[in-house]
């Protein structure tokens, strides 16, 4: 490449849409209309199973409002980088791989895992010929890391390895088995929050096959940290789904339920019959916007039957659990369009919501980047009907 085609080239870029610096101020712009703010970009989001990015094939997803391309390079590590290209704008998941680098399907400029183009046809032809002077373009590339079966991806300016990622309880600790089911909500990270931490629904949307009223009342233990809410449910003979309590509690012994919130995106629910009988329900929340996310549900269990029994139940458990999440999908949609029905709305709370106050309070100090006082902290207990 002469120094005046580069020169050409640089006064292109720095009117062109995709560039860094334009991609950063492009996306700040897009967050405050899509109404995230900069304490949750601050995280580690799912962006997709491994079993979802293909080798061979870029796999365009949405998170925090930005639309983000993953692939796989040559040597199986992944990259992910802001899906538009730097030279007119187009999405780049639309475009192939060719050796491990991702390559436009509108004029065939080439990327590479950092997201510096190291090709372009239109000057060099055809074929990419290695140059001691690299093209002055770059699409931004995001951290990623690859873990439990996910793929974690981090959108933030700050200090991605300063921040945790959440790690699956009992992955691969036999005998417990795991899977993941993943489904699109219309709701953001609070109202899912919410919802996977709410026992009194699940008498009404799970009814006969989560948990039935019972007509009597249930008492928990709500602990709020800066981090997290933490419900200790003290109800021994509580029971939840299957009808098949055989399975799942075979020697009759009390269960012990405790739900935590993690802010600002992850539940986990576990469900203890002694210590050989477990039930784990976790769920990893990514914004896809301000109003819709998608959820990585994983379950892991451990109960006491024959390997060769636990194998025949498996696809009625994925089954199960299946049709439970549809019924979560279902009244979040309904719950979603109720809210959009009338502008701010404001909801009028019992003293069983007690753990929905105390989850949105820590999201909301989470976009704020602050923490909660200190008077909201401690220990509390609910009691609600059921
Ligand atoms: S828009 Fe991507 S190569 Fe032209
Ligand atoms: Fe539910």
């Amino acid at each position: 490449m002469s120094k005046e085609t580069v020169e050409e080239i640089s006064e292109a870029r720095r009117a062109a849409p995709g560039s860094e610096a334009c991609q950063r101020a492009c996306a700040s712009a897009d967050a405050d209309e899509e109404g995230v703010t900069d304490g949750l970009r601050e995280q580690w989001f799912v962006a997709c199973t491994e079993r979802e990015l293909r080798r061979g094939k870029p796999l365009g997803v949405r998170m925090l409002g930005i639309g983000i391309v993953l692939f796989r390079e040559q040597d199986g590590r992944i990259a992910a980088l802001i899906d538009q290209c730097v030279h007119r704008g187009t999405r780049l998941s639309a475009g192939r791989l060719d050796g491990g680098q991702l390559v436009c399907p509108y004029h065939g400029w080439r990327y590479d895992g950092q997201g510096q183009v190291v090709h372009v046809p239109s000057i060099d032809g055809a074929r990419a010929t290695a140059t001691s002077n690299p093209y002055p373009f770059r699409q931004r590339a995001l951290p990623v890391r690859a873990l439990d079966g996910l793929v974690w991806v981090y959108l933030g300016s700050g200090d991605a390895s300063a921040r945790p990622v959440f790690r699956m309880p009992m992955r691969e600790q036999a005998p417990w088995q795991s899977y993941y089911m993943v489904n699109t909500f219309d709701g953001d990270i609070s109202m899912l929050a919410q919802n996977f931490m709410d026992v009194p629904h699940t008498v009404f949307v799970h009814d006969g096959i989560f948990r039935s009223s019972r007509g009597k009342p249930m008492e928990a233990t709500v602990a709020t940290t800066p981090e997290s809410v933490e419900v200790t449910y003290h109800d021994g003979d509580d029971s939840i789904g299957f009808c098949l309590a055989w399975l799942t509690n075979p020697d009759r012994v009390a269960l012990e339920h405790t739900d935590r919130f993690i802010a600002p995106n992850v539940t986990r629910c576990e469900y203890r019959w002694g210590i050989r009988s477990g039930f784990l329900i976790v769920s990893q929340i990514t914004p896809i916007d301000a109003r819709r996310s998608r959820v990585y549900t994983y379950i892991a269990y451990r109960f006491r039957l024959p390997r060769w029994l636990l194998r025949l139940l498996r696809p009625m458990l994925h089954l199960y659990t299946h049709l439970v999440i549809q019924q979560d999908v279902r009244i979040m949609r309904a719950h979603r369009e109720g809210l959009d029905n009338a502008p701010g709305f404001r909801p009028h709370n019992v003293r069983a919501d007690v753990v929905h106050v105390a989850i949105d309070r820590l999201i909301d100090a989470v976009k704020r980047g602050e923490r909660v006082s200190v008077a909201h902290l401690g220990e509390k207990t609910v009691r609600f009907e059921l």
